[in-house]
């Protein structure tokens, strides 16, 4: 997608500095700055730190770190044990643990080092590609469902993002937001409400950045304002993505999820979760068993953003002695979600039509 009319991506592998590209993605929307991961310790210190985030680039991310790690360590044991370190830096986000365990699974014994290596590399960008494939579906999916609400109402869709679950927070066209940029090409009259998403704020930092950058028109309002809007009729759909699904249909997503897909049922306004198959806990039911990533008290207690000579400065908000406490997903019980926008069509949220979805 576009930043600065510039085609990026989010990650990429550049031959050259032997090193994997990335996109800052605490410096947005001040500063594009593109960093290099060069070992498996940047790869980690990139994931813990937010650098790159959101579930499907935390998976591509941790896959080009297994093999930056095979071809540092050259050896299969201790590869299988610096894994463990990466699965250690986000517990929610099950793309993470996916790509790892794929990656790991293509270490063949039979192999020598440089064919593990070969293959290794071959299946991070395979990780990368197929992601695009997959958003680029739930897309097409996606448009079907704005088209219909177009037809029936026939002026200007008014939708609601939370977090970033657009093109930032996958490799390329975004999940929530992949359905927003297909009806943008078909010139349907799309308007996104973008939820600020206290307490990084990735909806005004990051979703509404990129949606300014691909021309579709956006509000940032604060994650307190959707119920209003729902109650008097300017929220036509909503659309959030997913850091992990169970195979029942419970969503782990960025917190204050759950209170939009609560106030949207309430309403009837359809709330839809768009997702990559990849993203399917396929093992877990109960959303009791999801761990609940819980992060540093300073990101409620601090904030950045530009002074007045335009430099990027981070202050305190709140008392010193104020005690906080920051869990960064909530769940949203299946019985509030319309349905899944996937990359294999439009499913609802129950272990029969998920159960569907890994036959085929
Ligand atoms: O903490 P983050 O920024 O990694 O959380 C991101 C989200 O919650 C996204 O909605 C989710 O990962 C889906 S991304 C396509």
């Amino acid at each position: 997608m576009l930043i600065n009319n510039k085609t990026y991506r989010t990650i990429w592998y550049d031959n050259i500095s032997q090193s994997v590209k990335i996109i800052d993605q605490t410096k947005l929307p001040f500063k594009l700055e593109i960093i290099s991961l060069k070992n498996l310790d940047d790869v980690i210190r990139a994931i813990n730190e937010m650098k790159v985030r959101g579930a499907p680039l935390i998976g591509a991310t941790a896959a080009y770190g297994i093999y930056l790690a095979f071809k540092e360590l050259k050896n299969k044991r201790k590869t299988i044990k610096a894994a463990s370190k990466i699965k250690e830096t986000r517990p929610t986000a099950i793309n993470l643990f996916w790509a790892v365990n794929k990656m790991l699974s293509k270490i063949d014994d039979n192999l020598n080092i440089n064919e593990i290596e070969k293959v290794l590399f071959k299946e991070a960008e395979e990780i990368c590609e197929n992601d695009i494939e997959q958003c680029k579906k739930i897309g097409k999916n996606g448009l079907e469902i704005i088209k219909k609400i177009y037809k029936d109402k026939k002026e200007k869709v008014n939708i609601l993002t939370h977090c970033n679950a657009g093109w930032l927070a996958t490799i390329d066209w975004g999940t929530a937001t992949a359905p927003i940029y297909f009806a943008k090409k078909s010139n349907l009259n799309v308007h996104v409400w973008v939820d600020e998403t206290r307490p990084r704020n990735q909806g005004a930092s990051l979703t509404s950045y990129e949606l300014n950058n691909e021309g579709v028109k956006n509000t940032i309002i604060t994650d307190n304002t959707a119920g209003l809007l729902m109650q008097r009729g300017q929220i036509d759909l909503c659309i959030v993505g997913a850091d992990r699904v169970t195979n029942k249909g419970h969503v782990a997503n960025k917190i204050g999820t759950f209170m939009k897909a609560v106030i949207a049922k309430e309403f009837n306004i359809p709330f839809y979760v768009a997702i990559p198959t990849t993203t399917i806990d396929w093992k877990t039911e109960s959303y009791e068993d999801i761990i609940i990533e819980e992060r540093a008290d300073a990101e409620l207690s601090q904030i950045t953003g530009l002074d007045e000579e335009n430099k990027i400065k981070t202050i305190k908000i709140y008392p010193n002695d104020s005690k906080v406490y920051n869990p960064a997903f909530d769940i949203t019980p299946n019985k509030f979600i319309s349905s899944f926008i996937t990359d294999k069509g439009i499913i609802n949220a129950n272990y029969k039509e998920i159960a569907r979805l890994k036959d085929e």
